[in-house]
């Protein structure tokens, strides 16, 4: 009997971490047994690919299916935007009757997001084997929401796969039994390498008028940082001071799109400062690898800008991502020091840090290996 999966991705950051998963699999099944000329590998393995439909635009779920060459789900559970308790609520009630009839070996979450705890909870409570993905990052900060996301995931869950040895330690902190954990890397920068010759035939430079290397790059969605008025206007102001001295291209997020209206706050309609939609996944990587430096708060985002070197300011406290700090590109800045900090940003160094251990594009082939012999 092949090992049947069944893999679940939600919202944006989730299919980065899904597709070369499912390419690892095809890898795995098409691969002759050991010692064999049959092509049929003897331990094959099936999946069925949940959406959760947490996100559902083109720009935020369609594009990268196009774009990642991720297969049609085989379930979208369509249950859209809402509260924390709605979202939530609402997968679990469409998860479980797909969990039932499927009943996979595995069920294999990934990321931090609502759709990852909610769904890890339905397989436990139902009995059935849960894989956490980019398990065991720890911010220490309980007001994230993805932070309980990934304290609920990581506590139910049957194997931990981590992207880093820092990853490890805080599940042994948290009394993990070791046999329960496995380093396999960090899955993101599987598609990254895997996508890069295509990112860089993006022509997004070209068609927002940007030279490479002269100009920031600014995404930001955080509830901490776009939820309250004066933290999201001082924000803005820093931007439009900072385009005085280097263009700036900033890709709205439906949830800071929608803030910035209800705060009533102007949008912004300098050449220096473009506001533009939420890009795809090649336009993202072309804008992160070939900017000045880039402002975040998304948690890809400091990877990615980790892996091309690029300077990358992270308005947060804190990170659950310590390496982009330590080996990376990575610094923590908040609204209130960062007109100083772009300032010394743009006096330093153009190219930062190194790749840290296990950015090697080979996470989900160890995934798939991690799955096997507990089968
Ligand atoms: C979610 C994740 C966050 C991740 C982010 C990436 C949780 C708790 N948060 O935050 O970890 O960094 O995705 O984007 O899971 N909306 C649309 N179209 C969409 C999706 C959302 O317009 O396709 C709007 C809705 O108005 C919605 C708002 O964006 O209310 C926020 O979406 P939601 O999924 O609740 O949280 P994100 O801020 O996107």
């Amino acid at each position: 009997m092949p090992t049947k999966l069944l893999l679940v991705a939600g919202a944006r950051p989730n299919f980065m971490k899904i597709a070369p998963l499912i390419k690892a699999i095809d890898r795995h099944n098409e691969a002759p047994a050991a010692g064999t000329s049959d092509s049929r590998h003897p331990a094959s393995i099936s999946y069925s690919l949940v959406h959760t439909g947490q996100h559902y635009d083109e720009k935020m779920s369609d594009v990268f299916f196009r774009e990642l060459r991720i297969p049609a789900p085989h379930h979208n559970l369509a249950v859209g935007s809402g509260s924390h308790a709605e979202q939530t609520a609402r997968i679990m009630l469409a998860f479980e009757p797909v969990l039932l009839s499927e009943r996979p070996d595995w069920v294999v979450v990934v990321g931090d997001v609502n759709s990852t705890a909610a769904c890890a909870l339905v397989a436990a409570k139902l009995g059935i084997r849960v894989a956490h993905v980019e398990a065991g990052l720890r911010s220490f900060d309980r007001s994230m929401p993805e932070e309980i996301n990934r304290l609920v995931t990581d506590s139910i869950a049957d194997l931990l796969l981590t992207p880093s040895a820092d990853a490890d330690d805080n599940l042994r902190r948290e009394g993990v039994p070791e046999s329960r954990i496995r380093l396999v890397g960090n899955i993101m920068i599987d598609s990254l390498v895997e996508n890069l010759p295509r990112a860089r035939q993006s022509g997004i430079l070209r068609r927002l008028g940007l030279a490479a290397g002269a100009y920031a790059f600014v995404t930001i969605h955080r509830p901490a940082n776009v939820d309250q008025r004066p933290v999201l206007a001082a924000i803005m102001q820093a931007i439009e001071t900072a385009a005085r001295a280097v263009p700036v291209v900033f890709a709205l997020h439906p949830r800071t799109r929608k803030m910035l209206a209800t705060h009533d706050l102007a949008l912004p309609t300098s050449d220096r400062f473009k506001i533009i939609d939420p890009v795809g996944y090649h336009d993202s990587l072309c804008l992160i690898e070939n900017a000045r430096f880039i402002l975040t708060d998304s948690g890809g985002l400091q990877e990615e800008s980790t892996y091309f070197r690029t300077p990358c300011l992270t308005l947060r406290p804190n990170t659950e991502r310590p390496v982009t700090i330590s080996l990376g590109s990575n610094r923590l800045t908040s609204h209130l020091n960062l007109a100083s900090d772009i300032e010394s940003t743009l006096t330093g160094n153009a190219r930062l840090g190194s790749l840290p251990p296990f950015w090697d594009g080979k996470s989900a082939e160890r995934i798939v290996a991690a799955l096997q012999p507990v089968v």
